[in-house]
């Protein structure tokens, strides 16, 4: 049986592909129209998803859509009404939208796919709880969803058994931990539903101490935190529920300052609100986790929701509460629930037994030798083989360690917002200079922002404090975890301000090629961790085809491409060389 689950119209557009309870085909729509963050109906992610497994339309049984269209619309309607006339421009503006399709899904799907069986519709944060749970290591596990919103709802939480989810309590907009994230990101003059990462990664360089950071009571002010870790948005601060802008006038002068001009210097001050709203995200997160451990009495819990990529936070979740174990799926943000809703049907709707446990990101299109050397060829691009695997792992690591900057193409495209080592661009963390190198020849990003490391998952314990066993939500680069002080200086590009890594375990079994590169690296070095940060020009979404990659080389500074077992070097085709740069926007 294969049923089509659906993401879109919001964030982060995706389809994924599910034949008799097992996730075989996913992706995000975004990477195929080459649009970061894609909204749009995901109808290359579905055609994707279809050819994969060699089938058409008129084989799905179900398809599924991750929200309900007609209650979202509701909480817009009464969102706006009661704050008419200001909302009055925000509400003209999202009305062609709605009609035209976000409350037209059913006719849109049957429209654009041909298709005439059932199409159900869960509710938002029941995607997320099905997304982080039904895929899950775990036979039971209390489940946590927060995000920015869905349909009412931004926080939930609940327990999940078997092939049956509970959530028991609910917290409603316009009162969301993610929304606050947003805010404080747009206050701090970074994009909004894209930059929240980076706030997370600034706040290192801010005072991370409840007493001497100078934000963290002001900032205290805009919410309430009861001792179960539920919460109210003093709304005063806000106007992100009648206009398109987030921070209210009274939050500029509660922060002693207006927005943050994006261009503008990144002073001490916004390193500080972003360290005291991290702060406020932890004490909010733990009071919630340590209730929801006290009222579900589970060992195990899940989270999902846009608020689940808060690596920095994850990385303390075991230390900071009785937990004894961890997973997070590896796009726990709304392109996730694309397979939420497809689990959802057939395991919790339908009845069916659990057997799958997503284990594996390279869920995305993948390319065979034939198909990489014709587009090679076609192009005229001058690339030389290796003659095995081993030849390979051999050069690649050696090119590595002199310090060349490689785009890694291999295996089928990670699914989620991370470059898992399918489609990465690969680099010495022992050189001091390299994250300087990274930045000037592909990356040009803000200062403050790390890069990650890649570790093979058996390695992890002896260069980072991880948690013990290493949760398999590392695998997704979901933790960060501080590095051990004697290797902060042998691997410097790869540690933050704080002493901090946001790491990427590797199995074996998972991606063999990327695992035996690591280990062959750390002959060389004497150190078997790579940089890992993901392959594509600023501003784009992560490259997918073959062509991309090359594209992407070419107009960046990256030395060498490591295709299937083609290597392509930048040099030896200059005549395609363009500068990226021109046309990069964040
Ligand atoms: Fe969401």
């Amino acid at each position: 049986m294969y049923i089509i689950g659906i993401s879109c119209y919001y964030h982060d557009a995706s389809a994924a592909l599910l034949k008799d309870g097992i996730i075989v085909a996913a992706a995000q729509e975004e990477r195929f129209t080459r649009k970061k963050h894609d909204t749009g109906f995901p109808i290359n992610s579905i055609r994707y998803c279809l050819s994969s497994q060699n089938i058409t339309i008129k084989d799905i049984e179900y398809i599924g859509f991750y929200e309900k269209p007609f209650i979202k619309f509701e909480r817009v309607l009464f969102q706006h009404l009661e704050m008419f006339p200001l909302s009055l421009k925000t509400f003209l503006s999202s009305i062609p939208s709605w009609i035209n399709e976000k409350l037209r899904v059913v006719r849109v799907i049957r429209k654009k796919l041909g298709y005439r069986k059932d199409i159900l519709f869960i509710e938002h944060h029941m995607a997320h709880a099905a997304s982080s749970f039904l895929i899950s290591p775990f036979e039971k596990a209390a489940i946590l969803t927060t995000d920015g919103v869905g349909e009412w709802t931004t926080t939930t939480y609940g327990i999940g058994k078997k092939n049956k989810i509970h959530l028991m309590k609910e917290i409603k907009f316009p009162n969301s931990l993610g929304l606050l994230y947003s805010t404080i990101t747009a206050y701090l003059g970074f994009s909004v539903n894209n930059s929240e990462y980076k706030v997370m990664g600034l706040s290192a360089h801010g005072t991370m101490d409840r007493k001497s950071n100078p934000y963290y009571e002001k900032l205290k002010k805009v919410i309430d935190i009861k001792e179960d870790g539920s919460y109210r948005l003093n709304m005063d601060y806000f106007v992100y529920h009648y206009k398109d802008r987030m921070p209210s006038q009274k939050l500029c002068e509660l922060l002693n300052g207006q927005i943050r001009k994006s261009e503008s210097d990144v002073e001490q001050r916004h390193k500080d609100i972003a360290a005291a709203l991290q702060l406020i995200l932890e004490d909010v997160m733990t009071k919630m986790l340590n209730y929801i451990y006290k009222i579900t009495k589970q060992e195990n819990i899940v989270l999902s929701g846009g608020v689940a990529l808060n690596s920095v936070y994850n990385g303390k979740i075991l230390k900071n509460t009785k937990f004894k174990k961890v997973w997070i799926h590896p796009d726990p943000g709304d392109g996730g629930t694309s397979i939420g809703v497809a689990s959802y049907i057939y395991h919790t709707i339908l009845g069916k037994k659990r057997n799958f446990v997503l284990s594996n990101p390279y869920l995305g299109p993948k390319f065979s030798e034939e198909e990489i050397k014709k587009i090679l060829d076609k192009n005229k691009i001058k690339y030389s083989d290796f003659k095995d695997e081993k030849e390979l792992i051999k050069k690649t690591a050696k090119l590595i360690y002199d310090n060349n900057v490689i785009g890694w193409f291999q295996e089928g495209m990670e699914w989620g917002p991370r470059a898992l080592g399918a489609r990465s661009i690969l680099s010495n963390p022992c050189n001091p200079k390299m994250q300087e190198i990274l930045n000037l020849k592909v990356k040009h990003r803000e200062k403050f922002r790390p890069f990650a490391p890649v570790v093979c998952e058996e390695d992890a314990l002896k260069y980072f404090d991880c948690d013990n066993p290493v949760p398999e939500a590392t695998d997704f680069m979901l933790m960060v975890y501080p590095i051990k002080k004697k290797y902060h200086k042998k691997i410097p590009a790869v540690t933050h301000v704080d002493g901090s890594g946001r790491l990427q375990t590797i199995r074996k079994f998972q991606n063999q090629l990327y695992y035996n590169l690591i280990k062959e690296f750390g002959k060389l070095s004497g150190i078997p961790i790579l940089i890992n940060t993901s392959f594509n020009i600023r501003g784009e979404p992560i490259i997918c085809s073959p062509y991309d990659a090359y594209k992407c080389m070419m107009g960046t500074g990256i030395d060498y491409l490591v295709m299937n077992k083609f290597l392509i070097k930048r040099e030896d085709n200059l005549r395609d060389a363009w500068d990226s740069e021109k046309y990069a926007h964040d």
